[in-house]
Formats: C-alpha cells, structure tokens, sequence
C-alpha cells in the first residue's frame, strides 16, 4: 500500500442525496457516528449523487439535494476543515473503479443483493436499471479508494459491506494486495430505526407515509406531532422489547439516543406514568434537538459559494487519495500507461 504508515486510519461513508432532508433513521443510524468518528480517523464523507441516478430522479433538484445534504452535515457538526466532504461526481475515480469492479463481480452474486431485490419488488426486475442493479459495486469502489478501516453506516448497508470485502479480497488474491478490508461499524442500538406509523418498519425515504417519518428540516411543531401520534400498543407500559412492543421500543431508542440516557433510566422514569407523557416530553426532545439544527442548516444554506467552496475542497483531498488508488489498480490489471 502506498499510504504512509504513520498516517491515521480512514473512515468513510456516503449517503444519497435524494431527498429534500435527512430523516432520523439517517441521523442516528449513520452520520451521528460519522461525527464522532472525525477525530480518530482521517474522514472522507461523501454525498453519493452517482447513486442517486439508480432510481428515476428530477434533474433539477439533484444539484440543490446535494447542497443541502452537504449544509445538513456541516450543521450536525462533520467539520470540513478535518473531513474530507464532497460530491461523488467530482471524482471520477468511484465511476472509473467502479467498472473494474464490475468485471470482477458474478452476476448471481450481484441478484443476491436484498436491497436490489427490495426496490425492484414493486415494478418488476425489467422495470429496474442496470444501475440499480450495479448499485452495491459503485458502493464497494466509493469505499476501497480510501482503504478505511471503518465505514459507518446503518444496518442495511451490512450486505453491501460484505460485498465490498469479498471483492476486495479477490482483486487482492487476483492481482496483488492493493485494498484494505473495510469493516462496517454498526451501532447495534440506533442500527434500525423503523417508522413511526409501522414500527416492524425501517424508516424510510422511499417506503414511509409522511406521519412515519421525521424530516431533520421539517417544521418541528410537526415532528412533535408525529411523536405525539406514534403507534405504540394496547398495553400502558414504557418498557423496552423489540418483539412484543416495536413502537414503544424504537421511541425509547430515540429518546435515549438524543438525550444519552439509558434505556433503563428512562424505563424507570416513566414507570407507571402512560404513553401520554413519555411522548409529550420525547416531542420535547426532538424539537429542542431539531430546532437550532435547522436555523444552523438553513443559515448554511444561505452562502451557497461557501458551499460550494467546502465541496471543491474536500473533492480535492478525495481526489488525492483515490487517484493513487486507481493508478495502482490500472496497473494491476495490466492497462497499457497512458502516456504524459
Ligand atoms: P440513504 O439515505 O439510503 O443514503 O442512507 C444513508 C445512511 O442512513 C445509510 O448508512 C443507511 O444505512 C442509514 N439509514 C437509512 N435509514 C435508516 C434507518 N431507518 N435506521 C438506521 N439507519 C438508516
Ligand atoms: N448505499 C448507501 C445508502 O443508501 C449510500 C452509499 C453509497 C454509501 N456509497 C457508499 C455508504 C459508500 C457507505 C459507503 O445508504
């Protein structure tokens, strides 16, 4: 490997900027963790836009998403004077990546992805894009450029990471040993977060009614609501039991992830007291969390040069990194150099 050994190990991730806001199954299954890794690692954080081709996709929103998903992690404290933030499309090494991993992926290997499974379940597999179908081999490319030791990321990325390692592995044992096998880091307690109207549910962009899902910059009078309308369960007691009672289980998730009291603790606090008032002072919770936020994001928002300038610099520190990458992989597979 080309890195110096003294240099700190890496963390990456990505996510997609293919809605207006994240939501707390974003939130607190991945990018939280992305700040708390930023000190111990060198970052590389990444807002996916080649992904977010996968599925159908308004061209004039995908240029915006990206800055707001960008405005959205400097305001929930990814620093960009230490992590590398920046817009996949700005380095063409993931797409250029991408293709040799392709070449080194089985097709059946590719069909047993659950997540490609799950979004063509609706429409039919002929209805779905080769993108979509590619879609955990760009992934594995975004994440074997820099060699992290950590990807943080929520549950249902685990099959990706796998892959990610798989094919890392094999282009090792192929060619010669050019990858560092990334490991996932899961935070088993905020792992899944699930919808708030379909507590068996994963939150989700795509999947979740408006009342099942809390937008990080939506109006937070109304994610209040949302946590005051949440299905809970015929019983009347705050206690912690995936199985028998999800509603109130992923509540007090949240609850304790948001105030870092323990689920135990907050158990004992609302023994006896109902539903009522453990959402009431849960919706509580969100907003004082959402509220400065928001202000943060938006006021963010407004220098869009600024912005942009943060993007074009961390794309500049990505591009370091994966280029060398890359070049080690051309030759590996044994391209002709390009000359000059
Ligand atoms: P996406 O919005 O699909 O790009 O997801 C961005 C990150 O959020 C990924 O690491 C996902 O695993 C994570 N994530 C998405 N939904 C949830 C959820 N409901 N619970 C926990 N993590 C999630
Ligand atoms: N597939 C991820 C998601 O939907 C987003 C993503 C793309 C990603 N490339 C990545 C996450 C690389 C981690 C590492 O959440």
């Amino acid at each position: 490997m080309s890195d110096a050994p003294t240099a700190l190990p890496r963390v990456l991730s990505g996510i997609q900027p293919t809605a207006d806001s994240f939501h707390f199954g974003n939130y607190l299954g991945a990018t939280r963790q992305w700040v708390a890794l930023q000190e111990e690692f060198e970052p590389f954080f990444f807002i996916a836009d080649l992904h977010a081709l996968t599925m159908e996709h308004d061209p004039k929103k995908l240029a915006d998403r990206t800055r707001v998903a960008a405005a959205q992690l400097i305001a929930m404290g990814i620093d960009p004077e230490r992590s590398a933030v920046f817009a996949q499309s700005h380095v063409p090494e993931h797409a250029e990546l991408a293709w040799v991993m392709s070449s080194l992926t089985g097709f059946g290997e590719a069909r047993r992805m659950t997540q490609f499974k799950d979004k063509t379940a609706k429409g039919g597999e002929g209805a779905a894009s080769v993108a979509l179908f590619n879609y955990p081999i760009l992934q594995a490319a975004d994440i074997l450029l820099y060699r992290p030791q950590y990807v943080p990321v929520g549950e249902d990325q685990r099959q990706h990471l796998e892959l990610t390692r798989d094919l890392a592995q094999r282009f090792n044992h192929r060619f010669k040993k050019t990858f560092r096998l990334p490991e996932a880091y899961i935070l088993k307690e905020t792992a899944k977060i699930t919808d708030l109207q379909q507590p068996d549910k994963k939150m989700s962009k795509s999947a979740s009614s408006p009342g099942g899902i809390i937008e990080l910059l939506e109006d937070p009078k109304v994610s209040a609501k949302k946590i005051r309308s949440a299905v809970t369960d015929s019983e009347t007691e705050v206690r912690f039991d995936e199985e028998a009672k999800p509603g109130v289980s992923n509540l007090l998730t949240i609850y304790s992830a948001l105030t870092g009291r323990s689920i135990d603790d907050l158990e004992k606090a609302y023994a006896g007291r109902g539903y009522g008032d453990f959402k009431g002072d849960l919706a509580d919770v969100v907003v004082e969390f959402v509220t400065p936020f928001r202000a943060r994001t938006l006021e963010l928002l407004d220098d869009r040069a600024e912005l942009d300038a943060v993007l074009k610099s961390g794309a500049g520190r990505a591009r370091e990194v994966a280029s060398r990458t890359l070049a080690d992989v051309y030759e590996r597979v044994g391209f002709l150099p390009a000359q000059g």
